[in-house]
């Protein structure tokens, strides 16, 4: 028997069906049926035959979910009744007994809440593989010269150790986020109901504790209306990806030609259909590409929760493929990531030719003269001069003759500058905590290796 007269419209049973995108969630809406029946029985609130009935209904239709063989129908809306509605195929009308106690309001959050739980972990262990990779690559190429940038002109230069480090500390503070998101579902939304709690004395805690949740979400209103652990997520992931996609800007930028920085492993690079010399980095091009599709679904469930009334709405359906597309896609580029950073082959000499334009020191002059006493202002006047007159006459700044120092600075004479220019002083004055002169790249690397093992 039905409410309605008049069967659903067609294009209202497809705008109105989730099964497409939330049959994924089957493994969670599985286990928290088992967990809700065996609490059912628990409490009396069916008989102990009805729970062994739904229990063993439940293992049929969980090996068939597995092997591939499930049955789906047309008239499915979602998954949640899909199982319901095999399981009382299988079980006979016991099966119907499942949804006593149970709003699809709380059964939908709480299996996404399971999800969340699974996929925030998962993410913050790729991005620890992430890490791992890129405190080898330090490791491994400690003391490489490259030109730091700043608006990607050559700037200071740096070991590439410590350029591969600071995005070890961007993806330890993503992963922290991550973890955070997951501390974010500690607690069952289930039991609420659809949304003022059942008619029934059922026992929260007890399927909380088969469910692995630390309590009950206290308020049965905001369990089956809050979906902010989705956001937390989807924010961190968010974070995530767009770090990453400056990482894959890097890298595509690094292996072009006019850098030549890094050749990329084979194995992640493609070739051209039409250019036989092409050797193309599409992963590191698709972190940058696939990095606003994950800030789009963070902003696209803004949008879907913004000024919505308490309590459950059809709009929070919505929320799920938001969510998985941005895990999926996060998982993806985490991957590649990683596959190319241990893949990647560095080239010592064209990054140290880059870094060995005389230029790349003026910020030392400077300090030099500030140290015999000239104001840092006034001391980068007289550098930017000396620069324009080296520029401007077509040489490098060790080719000033000793007049046109002394006309700058009485402090400057050609064997002071040749001092300072003298390469490996560039980096290894860079003494300050956090710098690049090796000692504290090495003690960064340490803080690196301890915060990989927490
Ligand atoms: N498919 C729905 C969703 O994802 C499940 C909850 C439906 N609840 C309802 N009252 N129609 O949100």
């Amino acid at each position: 028997m039905s409410r309605f007269a008049e069967p659903q419209d067609p294009d209202f049973a497809s705008i109105n069906r989730s099964l497409d995108v939330d049959r994924r969630l089957w493994p969670y809406d599985v286990a928290q049926s088992r967990a809700h029946a065996r609490m059912l029985a628990a409490q009396g609130i069916i008989e102990q035959a009805d729970r062994d009935a739904l229990l063993a209904g439940l293992d049929a239709v969980e090996g068939e979910l597995r092997a591939g063989s499930f049955p789906f129908c047309e008239d499915d809306e979602d998954v949640h009744m899909a199982i319901e509605r095999r399981l009382t195929e299988i079980a006979g009308p016991v099966g119907g007994k499942i949804h006593t106690a149970r709003s699809r309001n709380d059964q939908v959050i709480t299996d996404v809440a399971l999800y969340v739980r699974e996929a925030a972990d998962e993410l913050a262990g790729a991005v620890g593989e992430l890490m791992a990779a890129l405190a080898d690559a330090a490791e491994e190429h400690l003391d490489w010269t490259l030109p730091g940038y700043t608006h990607l002109q050559r700037a200071q230069p740096v070991y590439l150790s410590h350029h591969l480090l600071a995005y070890l500390w961007m993806l330890d503070r993503d992963r922290e986020r991550l973890r955070f998101a997951a501390r974010q579902v500690a607690l069952l939304p289930l039991g609420a109901g659809a949304l003022a709690g059942v008619n029934f004395a059922t026992d929260r805690r007890m399927v909380a504790a088969e469910l692995g949740f630390e309590g009950v979400v206290p308020n049965s209103i905001d369990a089956v209306s809050n979906r902010d652990f989705i956001l937390d997520l989807l924010s961190a992931a968010a974070t995530c990806a767009t770090h990453l996609s400056r990482l894959g800007a890097e890298l595509v930028l690094w292996s072009s030609e006019e850098f030549g920085f890094v050749v990329l492993a084979d194995a992640w690079t493609s070739g051209s259909s039409i250019m036989p010399q092409k050797k193309n980095p599409d992963a590191a091009e698709l972190l940058r590409g696939k990095a606003p599709r994950v800030v789009a679904h963070l902003t696209a469930l803004h949008g879907v929760l913004h000024a919505l009334p308490l309590t459950y709405n059809k709009d929070l359906q919505e929320d799920k493929e938001h969510l998985f597309d941005a895990v999926d896609t996060l998982r993806l580029c985490l991957a590649a990531s990683t596959g190319m950073i241990r893949g990647a082959r560095f080239d010592r000499e064209r990054m140290a030719a880059a870094a060995s334009d005389e230029l790349i020191a003026a910020t030392d002059i400077a300090d030099l003269l500030v140290r015999r006493g000239v104001p840092f202002r006034a001391s980068h006047g007289i550098v930017a001069g000396l620069v324009r007159e080296a520029v401007t006459s077509g040489r490098s700044l060790s080719e000033l003759t000793a007049d046109e120092l002394r006309a700058r600075s009485e402090h400057l004479d050609p064997e002071t500058m040749a001092s300072v220019l003298a390469r490996s002083s560039w980096l290894e004055s860079k003494v300050s905590e956090g710098g690049t002169a090796l000692p504290r790249v090495r003690e960064q690397l340490t803080l690196a290796r301890e915060r990989l093992r927490a």
